[in-house]
């Protein structure tokens, strides 16, 4: 019998995961079988629950049941603490442990498949929320200059901000004039077809910017006008896939090359 593993989140019917994590387990030979399982908006601990006393090893969590399944865990790594948010859930244990992979998902694709070194440079982050949240401590750590967290809700910017030290919260107003090496869009704003109210693309992105979208799959305007800008731009394709990669470390010890998915991923 195959180990068990699945995605769940709400909705849950279009995530890559299943097909990534069956590209992964066919190259590096395990014997797993990974699903979808939707949960009711209410029902995220009894979905879980189910999974776990029929034999489920391990989830993927997905939005919007991140903060829930940090509260689920019994315990988490440090990444997941930093975060308050588990997006990997190990389900063998005595009780529920929960990981972060988010975080270094978006490290990798932005160091190693994108060669964008973060060390030294000026980061903005777009928005406040779980998906922020999960992203600012790794960036954080990777040493940039300066670390700036801006959102609409200008109290959710400063309160993200206070807790990570040499971190700028801010408001969109207070971007004017200022500029960076690389963007980050962490909002929900391209999801409805809106971008967050930056100031002008021309003086934004520095020089050789790079502006990244954390969402897979979809033209946002916030990449629509780094293109206008003729600013270099990336979904979050390769985030996805990285962060996959981990979680597979993380269940079956063994980390899966990354790029032959990616480029099979971007193919459609
Ligand atoms: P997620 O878990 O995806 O981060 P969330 O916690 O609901 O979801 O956070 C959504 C983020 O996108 C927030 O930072 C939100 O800003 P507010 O805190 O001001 O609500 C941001 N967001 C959503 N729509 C936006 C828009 N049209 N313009 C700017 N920011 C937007």
């Amino acid at each position: 019998m195959p180990d068990r593993y699945a995605v769940i989140g709400n909705p849950v019917s279009h995530s890559k995961s299943p097909w990534i994590h069956a590209q992964f387990a066919h190259a590096c030979a395990q014997d797993i079988e990974y699903g979808r399982i939707e949960a009711p908006l209410d029902g995220f601990a009894a979905a879980v629950d189910v999974f776990r006393a029929s034999g489920g090893r391990g989830a993927n969590v997905t939005v919007p049941f991140k903060q829930e399944a940090f509260r689920y865990c019994a315990s988490v790594s440090e990444r997941a603490g930093e975060a308050r948010a588990v997006n990997t859930l190990v389900l063998d244990g005595d009780a529920p442990w929960g990981d972060n992979t988010d975080g270094i998902g978006l490290l990798r694709d932005l160091e190693f498949n994108l060669g964008f070194v973060l060390k030294g440079r000026s980061v903005l982050v777009m928005g406040a929320g779980g998906a922020a949240q999960g992203v600012v401590p790794s960036l954080r750590a990777a040493g940039p200059d300066r670390l700036v967290v801006a959102n609409r809700t200008v109290d959710k910017a400063h309160a993200l901000a206070a807790r990570f030290e040499g971190t700028i919260g801010c408001g969109y107003a207070d971007l004017a004039g200022e500029s960076f090496d690389l963007v980050v869009n962490a909002t929900s704003a391209g999801l409805t077809g809106e971008l967050p109210p930056l100031p002008p693309a021309r003086r934004l992105f520095a020089r050789g910017a790079l502006a990244y979208d954390m969402v897979y799959g979809r033209d946002t305007p916030f990449l629509a006008l780094a293109r206008a800008a003729q600013v270099r731009s990336s979904d979050g394709a390769g985030m996805l896939v990285e962060q996959a990669a981990e979680s597979f470390l993380v269940w079956r010890g063994v980390r899966p090359a990354t790029r032959p998915v990616l480029d099979a991923l971007r193919k459609g």
